[in-house]
């Protein structure tokens, strides 16, 4: 290790010659980041990107100018700006005591950096504010992503009501132009918008008392000339499930200031003397490989973090919810339990509708054992039949959420979110419990415990199907942030309790997927838009940052129940091998032949999951072409989805940006033709001209597997 004591000097003269200033230097496989140290202040960003021979890199010149009626001593931008003495631009703290120490300017009191150089921890401290804050700088060496994790201490006498506190804050070089941003709505997620990072601030936020389907928590920068697979690209995204903000901000030196952080309510954060306010990690990652580039190294550091798969490889699932609704019925369970198992299907999972008076959405929850009419001898007999089967047995539940008409409610009005003289607003019907009080936590970890004891249940389908609005607690403050901690604490508790058992993370579909919640749960709902056509982009948004073994892939029904579109067989599945494959469909419903289609699709998956779990691609092609390349250096599966109609005569040729150019491949066409011939082609040729695709009707798919002769 290696310390540097706390300084002692006063600014720096701006017209004294430029001293080599001490740098701290951290770095990854392929990545470089570089602190200026300067005496006069916290550290500065000087350099993140692909890595630098000798971490090096030279002072920004904007630093030493000095313009007319300006400051004598400006503030630049640093790792952690303050507010109010010298720094203009957005700070990554805002907080006072009660309108008091309102001004915040940090010294850096310690810097300790590991052996390998890969971590760094940094104290800052400003005695009159009585704040401290410590940053830790870890670049993984297996996954080459930055972690940047960042936490506030009060070293006061008095509470420090904290209004901001960033992340991270990350600046970018003066090329970045571009971010690349995903939202949307339910059955609508990760749709992507691209904006210029031009003059104005850009900013995403939410309010929502989750991740959201309407601003994911990160992004994507883009310089000028990148694209999805060459160029320098920029990732961050916070691992955080609740409100959340990020900005981005083009400095006067045409860097960019990218914060990251919690969106907290007025009032949330009042941090007591002594006590530590924590930020939500921060996750960065930079790649000249472009967007692929990024996601493929934010993959790792998903799957790095955990928790671990259990037992791998992905099971393919049948998911009731498409096929039943509310309408259970233990004979037609049965029966679907047999049809799913017939097909290859190796997990079951039991959706909404299971639970005591849940015939619909507006009753029910928070009842967590079985409907006496609809199972009259509990879960078991159907537990039991689908185990028989050879298949794990997994159930639904939304533990946060309450329905007024539900006996729960009935025993605890109390134990909601509510703020007083408020309505109660419901969505779906339902209400949020206050996970804040410990005697709402202890009983869902009891009914929770009961179930997964009493039955062999091994999956639980975890959802959370509202926003949250008035989220006041007990005694009437803001408790969006903790109700998040004490819903990661009741995961906690259970994963502890029950290691074996995996969770899989839904909210209405897609609002909240986030590398906060991914530690604790093992796979996520992207959508309940099961159509081919809206998934492919739904997909391809989520693998930006998660990796395809989390994401849920369903083969719905035709016509989609969300869009009423119709699909065939081949494009629907050919569509949800690019996660992890499962049904969301009555297969007792299907033609003879489509039945058949799909016990090849579920035998296609099993064969190849293991490549289609490793690195992805993906890209875009001209005339309707978009595709999806998984596996590895030696072996690999595309699969290419055309969406509209060919506009030109010609079959395209598909340049595969990912080959390696000294390799030779030899190529199978796996669908449309099953084993189709062997062609051998040089991976120049492959990454230069590309293969010549087969005709392809719209909203089809072909599917080579391409291996390394
Ligand atoms: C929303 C989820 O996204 C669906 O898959 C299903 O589980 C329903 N909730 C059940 O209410």
């Amino acid at each position: 290790m290696t310390g540097r004591g706390a300084s002692g000097a006063g600014p720096a003269a701006l017209d004294s010659p430029i001293t080599a200033p001490s740098h701290l230097h951290l770095s990854g496989h392929g990545t470089s980041l570089i602190l200026d140290l300067p005496d006069d202040g916290p550290p500065r960003w000087q350099y993140w990107g692909p890595k630098l021979r000798d971490g090096t890199a030279p002072r920004h010149s904007a630093e030493h100018s000095l313009p007319t009626f300006s400051l004598e001593h400006p503030v630049p931008c640093s790792l952690m700006p303050g507010f109010g003495l010298g720094w203009f631009g957005p700070s990554g703290l805002r907080a006072h005591r009660q309108g008091q120490h309102f001004t915040q300017s940090f010294a850096t009191t310690q810097v300790t950096k590991d052996e390998a150089g890969t971590t760094a921890t940094i104290v800052l401290a400003d005695t009159v504010a009585e704040i401290e804050i410590t940053i830790k700088l870890c670049i993984d060496p297996r996954t080459d992503v930055l972690t940047i994790s960042t936490a506030l201490s009060n070293l006061g006498q008095a509470p420090l009501d904290v209004d901001w506190l960033a992340a991270a804050v990350i600046v970018l070089p003066p090329m970045a132009a571009r971010v690349r941003a995903f939202g949307g709505r339910h059955a609508a997620e990760w749709q992507v918008t691209e904006d210029e990072i031009g003059g104005a601030q850009w900013h995403r936020a939410t309010n929502e008392g989750m991740t959201s389907h309407t601003a994911f928590p990160g992004a994507i920068v883009l310089t000028r000339t990148a694209d999805a697979h060459q160029g320098l690209a920029f990732g961050a995204q916070l691992a955080w499930s609740g409100n959340h903000q990020q900005t981005i901000n083009r400095l006067d030196d045409f860097r960019c200031q990218w914060m990251l952080g919690e969106a907290f309510a007025p009032g949330e954060v009042r941090l007591a003397p002594h006590a530590t306010l924590r930020a939500p990690d921060v996750l960065a990652a930079v790649s000249r490989d472009g967007v692929n580039g990024v996601a493929t190294k934010f993959h790792a550091a998903i799957r790095a973090r955990g928790p671990g798969l259990g037992r791998s490889p992905r099971p393919v699932h049948l998911n009731t919810w498409e096929a039943m609704y509310f309408g259970h019925e233990l004979s037609q369970l049965i029966s679907l339990a047999d049809a799913a198992a017939d097909l290859g299907v190796e997990r079951f999972v039991l959706d909404d509708g299971w639970f005591n008076g849940r015939d619909h959405d507006r009753r029910g929850l928070g009842d967590w054992h079985a409907d006496k009419v609809k199972y009259p001898d509990g879960l078991s007999p159907l537990v039991r039949h689908v185990t028989s089967l050879g298949m794990q047995f997994g159930l639904w539940v939304e533990p946060e959420m309450v329905n007024p008409d539900s006996d729960l409610y009935r025993a605890h009005p109390d134990w909601v979110l509510r703020v007083a003289g408020r309505p109660d607003a419901t969505a779906r019907h339902q209400l949020v419990l206050d996970l804040s009080r410990s005697d709402v936590t202890d009983h869902l970890f009891t009914v929770l415990s009961d179930l997964l004891q009493s039955e062999s249940i091994s999956y639980l389908k975890w959802d959370h199907n509202r926003a949250l609005t008035a989220a006041g607690n007990a005694a009437g403050t803001a408790s969006y942030r903790q109700q998040i901690h004490c819903a990661y604490a009741l995961l906690d508790r259970l994963r502890a309790a029950f290691p074996d058992v995996e969770i899989e993370a839904c909210a209405a579909g897609g609002g909240r997927i986030d590398a906060g919640i991914s530690l604790r749960t093992h796979r996520f709902w992207p959508s309940d838009n099961l159509d081919a056509l809206s998934r492919i982009p739904i997909q391809q948004g989520f693998l930006h940052f998660f990796p395809p073994e989390r994401m849920g892939a369903h083969v719905g029904a035709a016509p989609a129940h969300a869009t009423g579109r119709i699909q065939n067989i081949d494009f629907r599945a050919a569509v949800a091998l690019q996660g992890h494959f499962g049904l969301e469909l009555d297969p007792r419903q299907l033609t003879l032949s489509d039945r058949a289609a799909l016990k090849r699709w579920i035998s296609f998956y099993k064969a190849h999951r293991d490549i289609l779990h490793a690195d992805i691609r993906t890209g875009r092609a001209d005339d309707g072409l978009v595709w999806h390349a998984s596996g590895t250096a030696d072996r690999w599966l595309l699969i290419v989805y055309r969406l509209s109609p060919p506009a030109r005569a010609q079959a395209p040729r598909l340049p595969l940006p990912f080959a390696i150019r000294d390799a030779d491949y030899e190529l199978t066409l796996c669908h449309p033709h099953g084993g189709g011939a062997l062609q051998r082609l040089g991976g120049d040729a492959l990454a230069e001209i590309g293969i010549t695709l087969p005709r392809m009707a719209a909203q089809s798919a072909c599917i080579y597997l391409g291996t390394r002769a």
